[in-house]
């Protein structure tokens, strides 16, 4: 069927016009003005209204097996809280247990999202073990449409790699194109610290941030960076935080290492005072690397403003405050890590970002979107209006008022870290591939019409 929006504002990364979109089945065919509907079609009247390119989350974890629990939401409840929210595709990481085959992970992340998924989706491919059996498997799954890997620099014994893995996880990747995402904190120095707090009687969430200070992840940063310099691979760096580890990135940037820079919705507008918060309350704000002290926000606007970082994602990962935080109540080191935010990225990016004058319409569609499908070869088909794309639309609301909280939200879990905050616009209507998904906050799409997406290293 076909669906034509009418007096649309089109903003791309790198355009703002206005005019009619025609999108016949799944795909934007036609951008002119005056489009005449075609009989039977939809059509809804954009005026007033931003009409944005499907944002895209570059980083989630929906399921996700992890200190000793799983994380709350499942694809369905996840995916519908990312369109409501105005993101029409989702990188997801596999993250199999050291003793999973790859083969075995990547076939579990597919059939956890089979059948479930809302919104498009893509996975980064975890390497949490590296040998003879596993560097085949992985061939495959490149080969089978997964063009990125994900390695983890922390959590040894879970999901963390030796060095002699890292150098052999960049080599293959080097060779097939691939681009590795990493998340870089200093193992070692994280467990040292975490002892020498724990024997010091700081139990509570506030030591979390004192067991990650930002030397340990600027450690990680410069780490990866060299490992990438002598290898040769192009790096993506996860949920970057601080100035520190800017820094590090910024000079292998430098001297030649191709690396991108993820940061979060969390940092940008949350600092480590939250995870002091008394009663526990603290606990809900425990994720990894932490927030940080207040003076790195301006870091990273400044850092997404002048291209410096590429993206902003969620690392979404939700565990319960009532259930599954408190099996950290008495030890901070075992606080199941995550701060959810798949459903509210994009309307506190906007409200913080577009609003205050930080970033402009483009930019915001740059970090949101378009820079995440050109990094992980998604683009033309995503990231951009144009003819020829999936018609993944986004028609934004810059008059709405509300309030975030849990009482409203779709997300699957018992709080919300940005609870009684106001937001300043929101999707009115949001569209995969040619069908309405999203009217006015609420999910009318059909559950399991998300597709994986095969991507081929180096097509865009
Ligand atoms: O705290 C976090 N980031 N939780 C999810 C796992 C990860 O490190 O990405
Ligand atoms: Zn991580
Ligand atoms: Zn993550």
């Amino acid at each position: 069927m076909a669906l034509v929006i009418k007096n649309a504002d089109i903003v791309n990364a790198d355009t703002r016009f206005t005019a009619d979109i025609l999108c016949d089945g799944e795909t934007i065919v036609r951008i002119d003005r005056e489009i005449t509907p075609p009989p039977g079609a939809e059509v809804i009247d954009a005026t007033g209204k931003h009409v944005f390119p499907g944002f895209i989350d570059p980083h989630t974890h929906i399921y996700l097996p992890f200190m000793g629990t799983f994380s709350k939401d499942d694809y369905e409840t996840g995916t519908k809280a990312a369109l409501v929210g105005g993101t029409t595709t989702i990188f997801e990481m596999v993250c199999p247990a050291r003793d999973m085959s790859p083969a075995d992970g990547f076939a579990l992340w597919r059939q956890q999202a089979q059948g479930k998924a809302c919104c498009d989706y893509s996975f980064h491919m975890g390497v949490t073990r590296f040998d003879a059996d596993s560097a085949s498997q992985l061939r495959d799954i490149v080969r089978a449409g997964v063009g990125s890997f994900k390695v983890f620099l922390a959590y040894k014994g879970a999901f963390g790699v030796d060095d002699t893995e890292l150098w052999q996880t960049l080599a293959l990747a080097r060779e097939l194109g691939v681009i590795v995402t990493a998340h870089c904190e200093n193992e070692t120095l994280v467990s040292q610290l975490q002892r020498q707090l724990l024997a010091a009687g700081r139990t509570g969430p506030d030591a979390h941030h004192d067991s990650r200070p930002p030397r340990v992840e600027a450690e990680g940063v410069h780490h990866l960076m060299t490992f990438a310099e002598l290898t040769g691979a192009r790096v993506y760096i996860v949920h970057l935080s601080c100035r520190e580890a800017l820094d590090a990135a910024v000079a292998a940037r430098e001297r030649g290492v191709r690396v991108s820079i993820e940061t979060l919705i969390q940092y940008l507008v949350l600092d480590k005072t939250w995870a002091e918060r008394p009663d526990f309350e603290g606990a809900k704000y425990v994720m990894s690397p932490p927030l940080r002290d207040a003076s790195n926000q301006a870091v990273l606007w400044n850092g997404l403003a002048s291209g410096l970082v590429q993206t902003v994602g969620t690392d979404h990962a939700p565990f319960d405050f009532a259930t599954q935080k408190p099996m950290g109540r008495d030890d901070f080191t075992r606080i199941p890590n995550g701060i959810p935010s798949i459903e509210d990225r994009i309307n506190l990016l906007w409200t913080h970002g577009v609003k205050t004058g930080r970033l402009t319409l483009q930019q915001f569609v740059a970090v949101a979107s378009t820079n995440a499908a050109k990094i992980f070869d998604l683009w033309p088909r995503k990231g951009v209006i144009q003819p020829g794309a999936d018609a993944d639309l986004v028609i934004y609301d810059p008059s709405y008022r509300g309030t975030i909280s849990v009482q409203t939200q779709t997300q699957a879990v018992d709080y919300n870290a940005f609870e009684g905050w106001p937001i300043e616009g929101r999707p009115a209507v949001v569209t995969v591939r040619g069908e309405v998904a999203v009217r006015d906050g609420t999910f009318c799409g059909v559950v399991g019409r998300g597709r994986f997406l095969k991507r081929v290293p180096g097509r865009s």
